[in-house]
């Protein structure tokens, strides 16, 4: 059966909760299209704000982090509970800012991927090479442990509903994207390692997304690739263009 594809943008540390409806006002008329799943991925303080003003329309939401922990002392942090109930569906874990900037490390994340499960969330996981590592040639190995680790635990049947964002850092809001050919090159290898793990049923179930300055220019070459899925969107997806992104199929 063939995969759905799924395009979210990561707002990443942008919008005000007033800011945040106007966009979701603006991309609403533009965000249509009965063949895509399209998720927002808002700051925490814009869920409640961008749920209501998605009401009744195609777009799902999203956050872009969640603790580990069910609930209790750990100020500044918000619980897949607290998401749940905000009538969130999926939650991106371990963008490369937050390993980066944050050191959340794999071990880590794996926990937060569990809880995901766990609560009923559906996790958008990403992984991704730096410049230096690609230009070793440690790319694919490193990909292979990022996932293997974030997935410890993990249940074929559970891994077949959620989603893998693969991007190159040195893409990610710096305008350089990786060819359609590199970026097929690593989506490929992230699902022969599901099918690793697991088996090819999962493996060809699972959604794998590029990410790294996909635009309305370049989506369409990266989206026919067989093994890319879906888009995970930053800087486009607070313009206009995200809705050409999801209308990558349209003339
Ligand atoms: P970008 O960000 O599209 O601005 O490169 C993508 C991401 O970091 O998810």
């Amino acid at each position: 059966m063939a995969r759905r594809k799924i395009i979210a943008g990561n707002w990443k540390m942008n919008k005000t909760p007033s800011e945040a409806k106007e966009l979701v006002n603006t991309l609403k008329p533009l965000v249509e299209n009965p063949d895509v799943d399209v998720v927002y991925c808002v700051p925490a303080i814009d869920i409640v704000p961008v749920g209501e003003a998605i009401r009744g329309t195609n777009v799902q939401l999203g956050a872009e982090n969640m603790s580990d922990q069910d609930k209790g002392a750990y100020t500044g942090e918000i619980s897949a509970d607290m998401l749940l109930d905000a009538g969130v569906k999926f939650v991106i874990i371990g963008h490369s800012e937050r390993r980066g900037y944050y050191h959340e490390d794999d071990a880590f994340l794996n926990r937060k991927v569990l809880k995901a499960f766990e609560k009923g969330l559906t996790p958008i996981l990403c992984c991704g090479e730096s410049l230096e590592q690609r230009e070793a040639g440690v790319t694919l190995d490193w990909i292979r442990l990022q996932i293997k680790s974030d997935l410890q635990g993990v249940t074929a049947e559970q891994a077949k509903t959620m989603v893998i964002a693969y991007e190159p850092i040195w893409a990610i809001g710096t305008g350089k994207t990786a060819t359609a050919d590199q970026a097929e090159e690593v989506c490929g290898a992230i699902r022969s390692t599901i099918a690793e793990i697991y088996d090819t049923d999962t493996a060809e179930a699972i959604r794998i997304q590029y990410g790294g300055s996909m635009n309305a220019g370049n989506c369409k070459e990266l989206l026919a690739k067989p093994d890319i899925d879906g888009g995970l969107i930053g800087g486009a997806a607070l313009k206009p263009d995200f809705g050409k992104i999801v209308n990558y199929n349209k003339d």
